[in-house]
């Protein structure tokens, strides 16, 4: 498998391409010497029409979880009726373990503002809410100047694109999250961004159709528009030579990606790779192998709401195709967290469950009580204190919470069931040897550590 010439990466310098110590935020000026906004140019040569079907042939699929195909994502948006039409671009990256995004913020925010810039053009779209996590606050500046720099450039603004160059005009601001992981669900983040608190909103209808302030709205991940200008510039079939296509007869997985590696590794950080390295690669020559030598036991497939990898899964493909392979939910953010053979793998449930219990925002009754439970049912298995009737509960507790079985609003609850589900099957026999027989009495732990 090899890996690409950086795309989205390739003006920050960094592990294995550079030094990280050449690294800075790349301004207007050395974004445009290299390239930059001529991807812009390109579009405004072209109909708005011609530049949704290139990205549609591109099969350019989202990189905030879901993978859905941005192309097809963009035909959804109903006929310019004259009113307003929104790009709310997410940032929100509070997925525990995910860092993806924020390494093009901190060093090439232009890559993304010609995404944005171009997206508005081929969508009819007239503002843009660059949305941001509350956290990245170094970020949310480097983000404000480069949109000043885009605006003092003739980028956005009233005269149209480039200077006027089009009569298409769009305005781009910042809007820094209040801070909950909920914020980035695409309906909680338009509740968040028209200042309410981000409930997300039962769908349909789907965003595209009614979202900010009710009126059409694309809601797209950052990297993902980082992807549409290098997509315009160098064309089709350039994008679709790298990555991978599925090996189980579903969509592609075309195109580089950013996969940022965490845990128990010897150099964590993030990789640009093509879709479909094996984790194993990604871990042995990117991230410098497992630290200490130590075995692999298991990973977060890309993000924690995705579900674990087991010790036999350490060749997994990283592409969308990893979910219906090896029983996770999906590539989610394709960032992964390495676990060691000392990892205590029921620490790993309680924790994260304790993440989605404090990160619920509690309008679903499933997923409100259901996260608390399942917290508790853990925190007593890691104890000592639970019988077999407690792990059965759990696995009951967390098979009836979410939007496929059809009892919850959003994806979060599904995002605990799957990491406690995995986790309790791959690792069962860590569970039942915290298990207390039902003839010893609580207090007693037995084969607790
Ligand atoms: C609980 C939850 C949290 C999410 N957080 C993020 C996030 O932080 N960033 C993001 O891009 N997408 C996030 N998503 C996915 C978004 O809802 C949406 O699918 C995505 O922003 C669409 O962009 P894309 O098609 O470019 O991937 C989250 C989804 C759920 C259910
Ligand atoms: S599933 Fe959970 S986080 Fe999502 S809307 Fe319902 S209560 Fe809120």
């Amino acid at each position: 498998m090899p890996v690409t010439d950086p795309v989205l990466t390739k003006r920050i310098p960094t592990w294995p391409w550079g030094d990280p110590k050449d690294r800075h935020i790349v301004t207007y000026d050395e974004f445009t010497k290299t390239g930059g906004y001529q991807a812009l140019e390109k579009a405004l040569d072209m109909t708005p029409a011609e530049v949704v079907d290139v990205v549609k042939d591109s099969q350019l699929r989202g990189r905030g979880g879901a993978g859905f195909p941005c192309g097809l994502k963009w035909t959804f948006l109903p006929e310019v009726d004259g009113g307003r039409r929104y790009l709310a671009v997410n940032c929100d990256e509070a997925e525990p373990g995910t860092f993806k995004d924020r390494l093009l913020i901190d060093f090439d925010p232009h890559i993304i503002l010609e995404g944005i810039a171009i997206t508005c053009y081929a969508c009819h779209l007239d503002t843009a809410y660059f949305f941001i996590r509350g956290e990245y606050r170094h970020q949310a500046r480097v983000v404000e100047n480069a949109i000043t720099e885009a605006y003092d450039k003739g980028i956005f603004g009233k005269q149209g694109l480039m200077c006027g160059k089009s009569k298409y005009a769009v305005e781009c601001y910042l809007h820094r999250s209040a801070g909950a992981y909920i914020c980035g669900e695409e309906t909680g983040l338009l509740e968040a961004i028209e200042g309410k608190r981000a409930w997300p909103r039962i769908k349909p209808p789907f965003p595209a159709v009614k979202g900010l302030f009710g009126r059409p709205t694309i809601v797209n991940n950052v990297e993902t528009l980082a992807a549409v200008g290098p997509i315009l510039t160098n064309g089709v079939q350039w994008w679709t030579k790298m990555g991978c296509e599925s090996s189980i007869g579903a969509p592609p997985s075309y195109g580089p990606k950013l996969m940022g590696v965490s845990g128990h590794v010897t150099t964590p950080g993030v990789f640009e790779c093509d879709l479909g390295i094996p984790l194993s690669k990604l871990v042995n020559d990117f991230a410098g192998g497992m630290r200490g030598g130590k075995k692999f036991k298991g990973a977060i497939a890309g993000g924690v709401s995705m579900g674990i990898l087991g010790p036999d899964q350490f060749d997994a493909e990283m592409d969308f195709d990893i979910g219906r392979k090896y029983d996770v939910l999906g590539l989610g953010t394709a960032c992964p967290t390495i676990f060691d053979e000392d990892t205590d793998m029921v620490a790993v449930a309680r924790n994260i469950a304790r993440f989605f219990k404090n990160e619920s925002c509690g309008q679903c009754t499933p997923c409100r009580e259901g996260t608390q439970w399942i917290y508790m049912l853990l925190c007593r298995i890691e104890k000592g204190y639970a019988t077999s009737k407690d792990l059965d509960l759990l696995l009951e507790i967390s098979g009836s919470m979410g939007i496929m079985p059809g009892t919850t609003i959003c994806g979060l609850a599904d995002g605990n069931n799957w990491a406690v589900r995995t986790i309790v099957n791959k690792y069962r026999d860590e569970f039942e040897a915290r298990i207390r027989p039902s003839s010893v009495p609580v207090g007693m732990t037995v084969g607790a550590s």
